[in-house]
């Protein structure tokens, strides 16, 4: 260190209360030459907050000096990236440390009731409005997707986004997202009049695990199609993890000059969208929605455009994507809480507090199916649409803090000591938290099929699922895919066969027609419907995939594999008749056989191409 520096260091020092450092932290002391003026208030910091322990174990100096200097450049990095810095994460926590220690039901003093929502039905003549007004909105919004967890469940070695969404064309979750998105602007673009913006913006939430796999899949694909400058990567950092209920800073097991670190959950993609000025920017060109979405639900874009549509007809600020759901089952409920002292906020409640809550509330049944032969409360699918101007008012108050929660796994009923050390975390979906009570927010509930099908749990977590509940798993994802195809080409006038039900490593899934198309060939039902004309059918073996834009299926009766490239040009292409040929067939695969890729693997088959017709 410059003997200046050193100087600097030393005069910091001099303010402080000597004897105090020296006994709260003998040994940082016997270090303190080491420490630029900036290390030296941060280690003023960590002893103001009781965190001195961190500090037992260092040597004499002369040894692992650049250790400890690494050691702050953590603390620097954990204090700069937390609103509030480190004081107010330590202050949080033992806030929330001493709740949950007291038991205390955040719920306490709030009645639950069913918020104001609109139900779709997929392809009726409402439906097909709100498509259309979101198609018009479509240029005015931005897409958030959240990509930085650790995809523990599925416990695949690669990032999620990186998996194909169906193995028929092979399609990744971020190449189908990102095409999604530039039909969707296509569209908008040529529909609505008026100036405004010509390019829907993408940002990708990352975090240290997925940041530069994904920034590899965009660069090494040219960003599958979009301009690069479209695309922005914001990457959220882990928070510092806790040993005990005074907030003690946990140190990392492998290295005793780090802390151990974990990450904070999706809810950072607020402050960081507020904190990186994008929301402003956007607000600045007049954008108007932004729409966050998860890394792997391939059915997203199915009811995209219609959600937009109901957020801009009803004036919603946050719009919450839902799926109908029965009462009690393990998915968290979109409620409305009315605190006894006049607070409302309308949030996702998870399942196992809703009933209890309902109970503890008048009503002794709990959570129940009404008539509909669905709970009241629907599904939280945790996509959102937030309106951005009444977004960034509310972060400008807030700094884009989000109400956190902290979840330890207590050793004993004293509840004293943790099984291993805890952290907080935070959730997208609880930002309607801090609106106020006129803040307008609510629901669209769309048909599971039709909206909701991720892939997060791993084949042998997904065998084990009970009877009727849903897999999450490859396997599903991908028959999802094949599903809301099939059922959007009959409701559009194909005769679609039904499926056949197969086991795919220890799942039974319905098998239908392998129909996929890209994104650009048609986005709404609408445009779909405007391109299949006349009496067209498609039975159970069969495989159809559409590339290109103006391409038409007129009297076609499919029975075999078809695959149709549309022009570059946009000239129409029709594809109609009689095709009959062996098709494309599922080969078992199973999970445990490592000659198999994973992304293979963890699904269960692979697709055998034996006899296909290729159009034009
Ligand atoms: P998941 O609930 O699927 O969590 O996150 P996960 O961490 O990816 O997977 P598990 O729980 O370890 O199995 C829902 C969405 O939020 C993103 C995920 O990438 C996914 O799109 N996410 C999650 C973040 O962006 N950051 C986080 O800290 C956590």
């Amino acid at each position: 260190m410059a003997s200046s520096a050193v100087e600097s260091a030393a005069g910091s020092l001099s303010r402080l209360n000597i004897d105090d450092w020296v006994s709260a932290a003998p040994n940082l002391h016997k270090n303190i030459s080491l420490l630029s003026p900036q290390q030296v208030e941060l280690a003023k910091m960590l002893l103001g907050l009781n965190q001195s322990h961190l500090f037992e174990h260092w040597p004499e100096p002369g040894i692992s000096d650049d250790e400890k200097l690494a050691f702050f450049d953590q603390i620097a990095r954990l204090d700069a990236s937390y609103p509030g810095g480190l004081p107010s994460y330590i202050k949080t926590a033992r806030e929330l440390l001493a709740d949950s220690k007291a038991g205390k039901n955040p719920f306490d003093g709030f009645t639950p009731s069913v918020p104001s929502g609109e139900v779709l039905t997929f392809g009726n003549d409402s439906f097909i409005q709100y498509e259309d007004a979101g198609v018009h909105e479509a240029r005015k919004t931005a897409f958030v997707l959240v990509a930085g967890g650790l995809g523990e469940r599925l416990g695949y070695n690669g990032i999620k986004v990186a998996l194909p969404l169906e193995s028929t064309t092979g399609t990744c979750f971020l190449q189908h997202y990102i095409e999604s998105i530039l039909a969707l602007q296509e569209t908008s673009c040529r529909l609505s009049q008026g100036g405004g913006p010509t390019e829907i913006p993408l940002v990708i939430m990352t975090s240290d695990d997925t940041h530069m796999r994904t920034l590899k899949l965009l660069e090494s694909n040219a960003y599958f199609g979009m301009n690069s400058s479209q695309i922005r990567l914001i990457k959220q950092e882990k928070v510092a993890c806790l040993d005990d209920n005074d907030a003690k800073l946990a140190m990392d097991p492998q290295n005793k000059f780090r802390i151990q670190t974990k990450p904070h959950g999706h809810g950072d993609v607020h402050s960081l969208l507020y904190s990186s000025g994008i929301l402003k920017e956007w607000l600045h060109v007049g954008r108007k929605w932004v729409v966050f979405f998860q890394d792997t639900n391939g059915l997203l874009f199915k009811g995209i455009a219609a959600s937009l549509g109901v957020s801009a007809t009803k004036g919603y600020q946050v719009n919450s994507l839902a799926v109908p759901r029965k009462a009690k089952e393990a998915i968290g409920g979109i409620t409305k809480l009315t605190h006894q002292d006049g607070r409302t906020m309308v949030i996702n409640v998870e399942y196992n507090q809703l009933d209890p809550l309902l109970r503890a509330t008048g009503y002794p049944d709990g959570d129940v199916n009404s008539e509909t032969g669905f709970s009241p409360f629907p599904g939280n699918i945790n996509q959102l649409i937030i309106e951005i101007p009444p977004y960034l008012d509310e972060l400008s108050k807030t700094g884009g803090a989000i109400k956190e929660f902290v979840n330890p796994k207590y050793k004993d009923a004293t509840k004293t000591a943790f099984k291993s050390s805890t952290r907080l975390e935070c959730m997208m979906q609880d930002y309607p938290k801090t609106l106020p009570p006129a803040a307008r927010v609510g629901f669209t509930v769309m048909d599971t099929w039709l909206a909701y099908a991720p892939v997060k749990n791993n084949p042998e977590d997904a065998a084990k699922v009970p009877k009727g509940n849903p897999y999450h798993s490859a396997t599903s994802g991908e028959m999802a895919i094949y599903k809301v195809n099939s059922l959007i080409l009959r409701k559009a006038g194909v005769k679609v066969d039904d499926p056949v039900h197969r086991v795919f490593n220890g799942q039974e899934v319905e098998v239908w027609p392998r129909i996929v198309w890209q994104p650009k060939w048609g986005l709404t039902f609408s445009d779909i419907r405007s391109k299949v004309r006349g009496n067209c059918s498609i039975t159970a073996k069969s495989t159809i995939v559409i590339n290109g834009k103006s391409v038409y299926l007129e009297d076609l009766a499919l029975d075999g594999a078809l695959v149709i490239n549309g022009t570059n040009d946009g000239a129409e292409v029709k594809v109609g008749g009689s095709v009959q040929n062996k098709g494309w067939i599922f080969e078992d695969v199973d999970y445990k056989d490592t000659s198999a890729p994973e992304e293979v693997r963890i699904r269960g088959f692979r697709i055998k191409k034996v006899e296909q017709l290729q159009k034009p």
